[in-house]
């Protein structure tokens, strides 16, 4: 061969070499670039489990102790949702009984009010935690209610709101 055939080859071989050595950087690159991405994948849905978990302890924190923390001023808010049917004074009937001294009263007890049949023949009082229950959904907890009131699903309002009452009605 001569020179100028060698040349050839040689620029050749060298040609293609350099071709598998962008191809292999190239993989590299990419390989690189997803393994990082699903490590910051992997790392997100630990941070969200984490944040779950928070959030689930913060749901297990017990009723009482959420009242004994209340705030009177988000409850008070939290009543607005009661005033179109509930009045807090003595004897004050709206569409649903006056709430006086509703903590630790007799269920049922209004005598000028006209309970529907599913409240009538309740026994017990409204303790903090009948009140907690009851509130969650109403018509779940007695069944056949004449109260239409959706209920309150977060415990903190229902902590502050019967915090407010437990001030306000006596
Ligand atoms: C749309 C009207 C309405 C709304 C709103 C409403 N209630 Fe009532 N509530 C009633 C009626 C009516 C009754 C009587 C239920 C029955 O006779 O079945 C009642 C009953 C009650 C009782 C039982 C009283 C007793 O004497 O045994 C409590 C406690 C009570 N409501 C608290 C609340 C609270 C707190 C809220 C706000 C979060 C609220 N209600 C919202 C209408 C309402």
């Amino acid at each position: 061969m001569d020179t100028m055939t060698w040349t050839k080859v040689i620029g050749a071989s060298c040609g293609s070499l350099l071709i598998l050595l962008l191809i292999q950087w190239a993989a590299e690159e990419v390989y690189h670039k997803s393994d990082y991405y699903y490590k910051e994948v992997a790392y997100q849905l630990e941070v969200e489990e984490e944040l779950n978990e928070i959030k689930e302890e913060e749901e297990q924190i017990p009723f009482m102790q959420l009242v004994e923390n209340a705030d009177l001023s988000k409850g008070k808010k939290v009543f607005g949702k009661c005033k179109a049917c509930h009045k807090l004074g003595n004897g004050e009937n709206g569409t649903g009984p006056h709430l006086y001294n509703i903590i630790g009263r007799e269920m049922a007890i209004v005598s000028n009010f006209k309970y529907s049949s599913s409240f009538k023949g309740l026994k017990g009082s409204w303790t903090i935690d009948e009140l907690n229950l009851f509130l969650i959904k109403p018509s779940d907890y007695i069944k056949g209610t004449a109260m239409n009131f959706a209920g309150l699903g977060k415990p903190v309002d229902r902590a502050n709101l019967i915090a407010y009452l437990d001030e306000n009605t006596k």
